[in-house]
């Protein structure tokens, strides 16, 4: 099978496609047939073997995991004898940092636990869009005490991978939500359901007045103590992803924050198939739509996973791997 492959750590330069055997099916695994993968900002973490605690699990000097790639979405090619879930041709999507990676190949095995039904109404480039962020965007929300209701919510960050999902799911709770993006993606948040914007190249969530039941920081450079002003005297606060600054504040001073009524938390996503259920449920009852960005090829993994180094994707960024036709309709060069 075709998948893209590194020997070492470094940049996107050490990947390269490669053909590799198939990998092999344990007993209690699934053999998925790969039709799309997505791009995570995990990705360059493990290319890189950063930071360097991390190595402790990814292998000190030489990388363990030849094929990255942590989000999936395919159809169901074999089933260990212990799988009771799932049967071939299934059409199926799932996280796979638990079980080795290797999202960007023509096949991935997985413990069926990785995996779900695929949501009906999606495509497979939309449905490998889900996983990491949409569970990112859903265990951020939980930790910041979402409820039914209005709430108030702010989302930092709110047009990135995780923060279009945290977008939607916070609408579908029933949350008043003020979405703080750049000019060039005002529209875009205002689409998939912000009730407000703030623009943070010339205004200042912190500044504004306004308080927020809940705040999550899915992205941005803020102090924690920035966010402590737009909150609520019950109000709480979730950190899933920005800055080492916002990172270090929320590990930091979050415990001590919290002493009070209002909680300060962080989040190291958790992959888990009740999870995805909810995901898929969200998106068949059509209350969450993946945004997709751009859609690379498989052979073009290098330049999606530079791209996200960016930092300035609008949604998530697919690779397509079995098809050169896009959910759009849309086709690109094999
Ligand atoms: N906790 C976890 O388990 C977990 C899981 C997944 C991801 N993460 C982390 O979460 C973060 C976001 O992930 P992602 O997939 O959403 O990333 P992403 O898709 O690459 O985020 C890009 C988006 O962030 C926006 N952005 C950049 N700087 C911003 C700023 N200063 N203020 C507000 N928005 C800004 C960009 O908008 P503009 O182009 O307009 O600037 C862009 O739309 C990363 O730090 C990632 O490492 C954590």
């Amino acid at each position: 099978m075709n998948a893209i492959v590194r020997e070492t750590y470094g940049s996107p330069d050490v990947l390269h496609l490669e053909d590799v055997p198939v990998p092999s099916l344990g007993d209690g695994d699934v053999l998925v047939r790969v039709h799309a993968a997505s791009a995570n900002a995990g990705d360059w973490h493990l290319l890189r073997g950063t930071p360097l605690p991390f190595r402790l699990v990814a292998g000190l000097r030489t990388p363990k995991f030849k094929i990255i790639g942590t989000d999936v979405a395919g159809r169901v090619e074999a089933v260990g004898r212990n799988v009771t879930q799932f049967s071939p041709g299934d059409e199926v999507f799932g996280e796979l940092s638990q079980s080795g990676f290797g999202a960007y190949a023509e096949f991935a095995a997985a413990p069926e636990t990785a995996l779900a039904l695929k949501p009906a109404n999606l495509s497979f480039e939309e449905a490998a869009a889900l996983p990491t962020a949409g569970c990112t965007a859903l265990q951020g929300l939980r930790k910041g005490r979402i409820q039914g209701g209005r709430q108030r919510v702010l989302i930092n960050g709110a047009s990135g991978g995780v923060g279009t999902f945290a977008v939607q799911i916070a609408k579908s709770f029933g949350a008043e939500v003020t979405a703080v993006c750049s000019t060039r993606n005002s529209d875009a948040v205002r689409s998939i359901g912000a009730d407000h914007v703030i623009d943070y190249t010339n205004d200042d969530f912190a500044t504004h007045g306004e308080r927020y039941d809940l705040i999550l920081a899915t992205n941005g450079d803020r102090s924690i103590w920035d966010y402590r002003r737009a909150l609520t005297a019950d109000g709480s606060y979730a950190m899933t992803g920005g800055s080492n600054r916002q990172l270090t504040d929320a590990l930091l001073f979050g415990p001590l924050l919290s002493v009070g009524r209002q909680k300060f938390g962080n989040v190291l996503m958790k992959p888990n198939q009740a999870d995805l259920l909810v995901l898929k449920e969200l998106c068949e009852v059509g209350k969450v739509r993946p945004v997709v960005d751009r859609r690379f090829p498989l052979s073009d993994v290098p330049a999606a996973v530079r791209y996200l180094e960016e930092g300035h994707a609008r949604g998530k960024v697919v690779i397509s791997i079995r098809s050169n036709e896009f959910c759009d309709g849309t086709t690109v060069r094999s």
